[in-house]
């Protein structure tokens, strides 16, 4: 039995499915089929016929099933479901889907790992994606986030590095787990930035025990901007209902040998079985003018503003009521971007977020293969789409009319853009002023207060876990320098964990530079 919510994303993609229940097998072009199972051949025992269109079209078709995976969160699994706003935020943000307590706007939510292949396992120690289309009525808004709040590098330009690292290697294409190898924990070493999200890693956190069970990040700063065009930045936070909780590597482990879609199954069922999963959707808001009120760079991903300062406030419920239809029409093709988003929402100069912003359009060109994937019934709006971007691959909508251009004088059928009194998006107009430079702002430069801080917030257990998982990590490394030099990192924040790390993998914690000139990626920079 299917436990079915409906809602307006839902309807609209009821356009575009069809049931083959009782149905006859007929070829692409609606020709019935009457023989499924013989080619066309020669004579009972000869070669099989060019002519036979029957079995080219299988076939053809057949070839061509796969398509990319996601160059990241290949591995993936999705639901739909609903927002449902209960306190307004009309005072921080003009965004409509925010404004009326009881509103309810349909989303598609898909979560992921990160580094693993799409047929990999779902309890890999690595981060979460946590992914969420909200289809409101002013477009398409998507949070694109993660189960960590805080993220490995501060600047977009080191992304591919990252994923080079630790992605399997390119020569033998191991390992498949996430972490546990030479070339990831070699960048990790010389990337100081990178070791308040290595203590998340390391946690408990990075082997949930449900994807019902983990928290939801947006990580960058954004910015409300409201009627009276006042900004308050503000950091995302999805909190599940059923709480926060982990698998022990030793299960994970066992899990994975005996069941690598744990992760995938165990949402399947609880949809299923109308357990609906549920997180309380929160915001942290603080004022444009209290910018640089913080002992760290609001800009800087690799930051958390601590919750004791500013208040997560739970703004409304998201809950996932029900699963896909078709895993690759909606879980494979969505296609997410974090530059999708609506009035009322923009971005902050988050360096990592600016570099983001031009990535998923472009990835997703050659991964869905054409400029029209909006097309895609998950990914459309479910408002009509009127521009004048014409033609391209696997055009879906026969657009009426004789022009597509602006300025026009004859009309012709073309859409003209909004009076400013209209509505639309307008960007947040900010003073910015400064040389154009290519280096870090040294706002940016303290990389060991906060993991500090989450180790010590972190229970006896909880130390000791990750302790052991930096061990376990870290005795896979077959290189010694690497390790010294990623235990001379830990000794930054907490000299007997990195002792203890040090002891069982057989390096010495010697002294490194502070913060971190002695360390080639980061020598010719502060
Ligand atoms: C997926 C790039 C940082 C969360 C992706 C994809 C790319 C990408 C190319 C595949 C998209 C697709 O094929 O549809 C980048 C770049 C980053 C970055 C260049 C940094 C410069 C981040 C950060 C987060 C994040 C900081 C979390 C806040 C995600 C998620 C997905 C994803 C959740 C999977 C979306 C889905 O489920 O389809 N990213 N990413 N990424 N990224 Fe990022």
């Amino acid at each position: 039995m299917k436990n079915e919510k409906q809602n307006k994303k839902l309807d609209q993609l009821e356009s575009h499915s069809n049931s083959n229940e009782n149905e006859k097998l007929t070829t692409n072009q609606g020709l019935k089929i009457n023989n499924n199972q013989d080619s066309l051949k020669a004579g009972d025992r000869g070669p099989t016929l060019l002519e036979d269109f029957i079995l080219r079209e299988k076939i053809t078709h057949f070839d061509h099933e796969r398509i990319p995976e996601r160059v990241v969160h290949a591995r993936g699994s999705g639901a739909h479901g609903v927002f449902k706003l209960s306190k307004s935020l009309a005072r921080y943000t003009k965004a409509k889907f925010l404004s009326e307590p009881g509103k309810e706007t349909p989303v598609f939510v898909r979560f992921s790992t990160v580094a693993g292949s799409r047929g990999s396992t779902d309890l890999a120690r690595d981060v979460r994606g946590f992914a969420v289309k909200f289809y409101t009525e002013e477009g398409n808004y998507d949070l694109v986030g993660n189960n960590m709040p805080v993220f490995f590098i501060q600047d977009a330009i080191k992304f591919p590095d990252l994923i080079h690292a630790v992605k399997p290697e390119p020569d033998n294409e191991m390992p498949q787990a996430a972490s546990a190898h030479d070339t990831f924990w070699d960048f990790i070493s010389l990337m100081p930035e990178s070791i308040h999200m290595i203590m998340w890693l390391m946690s408990d956190r990075a082997i949930p025990r449900s994807l019902r069970m983990m928290e939801g990040f947006g990580v960058h700063s954004f910015k409300f901007i409201n009627e009276e065009g006042k900004v308050h930045f503000v950091k995302f936070h999805f909190k599940p209902k059923l709480g926060v909780h982990s698998v022990a590597w030793d299960e994970a482990q066992k899990i994975s040998g005996a069941d690598p879609d744990f992760h995938r199954r165990d949402l399947w069922e609880a949809i299923e079985n109308g357990d609906f999963p549920e997180w309380d959707f929160g915001v942290q808001l603080i004022p444009e003018e209290d910018e640089h009120q913080f002992d760290f760079d609001l800009l800087d991903p690799t930051k958390i503003v601590p919750e004791e300062e500013v208040p997560v406030q739970i703004i409304g419920t998201l809950t996932l009521n029900r699963n896909p239809d078709n895993f690759f029409a909606e879980t494979e093709q969505i296609a997410f971007h974090p530059g999708h988003i609506i009035p009322g929402i923009d971005f902050s100069n988050d360096p990592l977020l600016q570099g983001r912003l031009f990535s998923y359009t472009d990835t997703q060109l050659s991964r869905l293969g054409s400029p029209n994937f909006h097309e895609i019934p998950i990914n459309r709006s479910l408002n009509t789409v009127h521009n004048n971007q014409r033609d391209g691959h696997m055009r879906q909508q026969i657009v009426k009319g004789k022009t597509s251009y602006e300025p026009n004088s004859i009309g012709g059928g073309c859409p003209f853009q909004a009076m400013m009194s209209e509505g639309g998006f307008t960007s947040h107009q900010e003073r910015v002023s400064g040389e154009k430079v290519r280096k870090r702002s040294r706002s940016f430069v303290d990389h060991y207060s906060q993991a500090k801080l989450f180790y010590n917030s972190q229970s006896a257990p909880e130390q000791r876990h990750l302790q052991n998982a930096l061990i376990f990590e870290l005795s896979k490394v077959t290189i010694p320098e690497i390790r010294e030099r990623l235990v001379g990192q830990l000794a930054f924040i907490n000299k007997d964990l990195a002792k203890k790390v040090a002891v069982k993998i057989g390096v010495q914690v010697k002294k490194l530079k502070y913060p971190n000139q002695s360390l080639p990626a980061d020598s010719n920079k502060e």
